[in-house]
């Protein structure tokens, strides 16, 4: 029998729950504890999910949560380099979720069905998400939607993406910036305030990361 769902998501898995389209099968990749598909699927919002791991040990977790909450008939775990062992059927939505930037990067630039652009990628970089969002921009992926979020008193941020083909170079500072609000959104300008405090610690004596902080300073001030 399955059980009443006991956990909840923090808010940086439940923004990236929020951005699966409704009725997608999902392909959560580095799943670790399995929570996002067994809640997307428990809610009803996906009729199936994979969930991936790289390595054993995690994905033994994973295991342990769907069979927990019975919801095995609905989700398959499965060991997989990125979506290496998962195929293009399986999947609508694909999140990655809790890897760093460039991880993520060359997780999408394994995958074989990632220009297929009834895909949608729901992307969330722990690290560098100025350099994803640059790789993007560079190999034809569209950001469509991007939020973020505070969990455990730490600001991340989630971007949403398919491929579209179109390749533009954008400024530099637009892969900090692109589809952000940092003027009216509280979220937003928490986001870029904590890449400006990382870019000033980097810049050490580097002139162009003390640029880019300015610039991106000027982004966030209250008109
Ligand atoms: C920090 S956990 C994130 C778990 C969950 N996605 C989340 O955001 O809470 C990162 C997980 O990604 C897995 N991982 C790392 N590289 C991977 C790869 N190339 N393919 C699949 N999984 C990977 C790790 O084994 C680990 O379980």
């Amino acid at each position: 029998m399955s059980q009443a769902i006991n956990f909840a998501l923090d808010s940086r898995l439940a923004l990236c729950a929020d951005f699966v389209r409704d009725g997608a099968k999902v392909a959560d990749i580095g799943t670790d504890h399995a929570y996002l598909p067994v809640w997307l699927c428990r809610i009803g919002k996906c009729p199936s999910a994979v969930a991936a791991d790289i390595n054993p040990d995690p994905l033994q977790r994973g295991i342990e949560t769907i069979e927990h909450y019975g919801m095995g008939n609905k989700i398959t775990a499965r060991l997989s380099n990125g979506l290496q062992n998962i195929s293009s059927d399986e999947a609508d939505d694909i999140v990655i979720a809790g890897m760093g930037g460039e991880l993520i990067a060359s997780i999408i630039q394994d995958c074989n069905f990632a220009k297929d652009s009834t895909k949608h990628f729901i992307l969330q970089p722990m690290t560098r998400s100025e350099m994803l969002i640059k790789w993007l921009c560079e190999n034809g992926y569209e950001i469509l939607k991007r939020d973020c979020c505070v969990a455990a008193k730490k600001c991340y941020t989630v971007l949403l993406v398919k491929y579209s083909g179109e390749i533009i170079t954008r400024d530099e500072s637009y892969y900090y910036l692109a589809k952000l609000n940092p003027k009216t959104n509280k979220t937003h300008h928490l986001f870029v305030k904590s890449q400006i405090n990382r870019l000033l610690k980097q810049a050490k004596g580097d002139v162009r990361f003390d640029v880019l902080a300015k610039q991106l300073e000027e982004s966030i001030n209250y008109d």
